[in-house]
């Protein structure tokens, strides 16, 4: 259990996580029922919140998937890096749009605008598990949200530090001696 000793506190438990999903799940499910929507998810953070938000919406939905990277370390690089190959056309689909954490708003407000700007696209929001309470670059409030958190930097349930951490179940804020070690010490 060594990755759990870089963990200086849990901010929530894998059982507090699934009951707020099952909430944000009925939200959902009474937004998009009778409409085509295509749940569009932000690789790598969001793969697990993805999958157990999803198994919770008993509707016919799309999924899609975007492969993109702004963070080196704890911080923003501030430009945003897209590795997909070819950005998917979402043409009279409502679209949701996905993400593990609303932190400067770079990420999901760069995408939320690439897809409202092709043209057929019914509807753009956005849903969140975690909410930072940072000042934002752009005004970017989510539609849907999980968590409300402080400006603390955290892993675990899909959230990486330098690509680690990610498989924690739960989510929990990283020790400073964590975010100091050497790279060469945590491969
Ligand atoms: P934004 O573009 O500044 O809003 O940052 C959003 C992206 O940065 C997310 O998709 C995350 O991958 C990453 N990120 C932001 N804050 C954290 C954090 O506290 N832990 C891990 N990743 C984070
Ligand atoms: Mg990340």
């Amino acid at each position: 259990m060594e990755m759990w000793n870089d963990i200086r506190s849990i901010l929530f438990h894998e059982t507090t996580i699934l009951s707020r999903l099952d909430e944000m799940a009925r939200e959902i499910t009474t937004e998009y029922r009778g409409k085509p929507v295509t749940f569009v998810a932000l690789l790598n953070g969001s793969f697990v919140f993805l999958a157990d938000l999803l198994r919770r919406i008993p509707l016919p939905v799309h999924v899609d998937c975007i492969q993109v990277s702004s963070y080196a370390g704890t911080r923003s690089s501030g430009k945003l890096d897209f590795r997909s190959a070819v950005f998917p056309n979402f043409s009279g689909r409502h679209v949701l749009l996905m993400d593990d954490i609303l932190d400067s708003g770079l990420t999901l407000g760069t995408v939320r605008g690439k897809i409202a700007s092709q043209p057929g696209v019914r509807s753009v929001k956005t849903c969140v598990l975690l909410n930072k309470q940072v000042p934002r670059k752009t005004e970017l409030e989510p539609d849907f949200s999980g968590f409300t958190i402080g400006n603390e930097f955290v892993v675990g349930y899909g959230l990486d530090y330098n690509e680690h951490y990610r498989n924690l179940p739960f989510i929990g804020v990283l020790s400073e001696e964590a975010i100091q070690k050497p790279a060469s010490e945590t491969k």
